[in-house]
């Protein structure tokens, strides 16, 4: 049987807990994940995309089956370019419910061939975001136990506690 890649997409500043939980469960679903990156030149990360390639690649450190790279452009060629078909996205509250669509339907008008997977996230990452995370660890919030450790101790450095 043919090995099945899954492309893993997002913007990842920072990779929490939800992230990585969609990751290990993907793997039961496929061969390998591609962890991709979104270089976008139009936003300002928290994390630069070479700190967000050394965490990721960090944290998932050990992690068989699993690649960590970067994308620029439409993610429908990049998952040509990397032989497969298949984007796997986690979702999470409804509110992800519409950006999700939206987001697959475009992927789909722009290649058909290419087939958006979704998980449900455990109900412990129900509510939190990369967003909201960095939010509260900007003030000074303890945001253990929402992302990897390596990851806290690089907010606390980000913001000065
Ligand atoms: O973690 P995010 O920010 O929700 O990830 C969004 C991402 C990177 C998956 C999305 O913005 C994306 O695929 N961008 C690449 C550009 C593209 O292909 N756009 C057309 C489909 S909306």
């Amino acid at each position: 049987m043919k090995a099945r890649t899954a492309i893993y997409p997002g913007t990842f500043d920072p990779i929490t807990n939800g992230h990585v939980s969609i990751i290990t469960r993907a793997l039961k679903v496929f061969d390998k994940i591609v962890v991709a990156i979104l270089n976008n030149p139009n936003k300002v990360p928290l994390f630069t995309l070479e700190e967000r390639l050394h965490m990721i690649r960090h944290v998932l450190k050990g992690v068989r089956h699993v690649e960590v790279d970067a994308f620029e452009g439409l993610l429908v060629d990049y998952v040509i370019e990397k032989n497969t078909n298949i984007i796997v996205r986690g979702l999470r509250a409804l509110s992800d419910f519409e950006y999700e669509f939206q987001m697959a339907l475009m992927n789909r008008k722009l290649n058909r061939e290419v087939q958006s997977v979704f998980l449900m996230t455990d109900y412990k990452w129900f509510y939190t975001s990369s967003t909201i995370i960095k939010e509260a660890a900007r003030f000074g919030g303890d945001v253990s136990g929402l992302v990897p450790a390596s990851v806290c101790a690089r907010l606390k450095e980000k913001f000065g506690f």
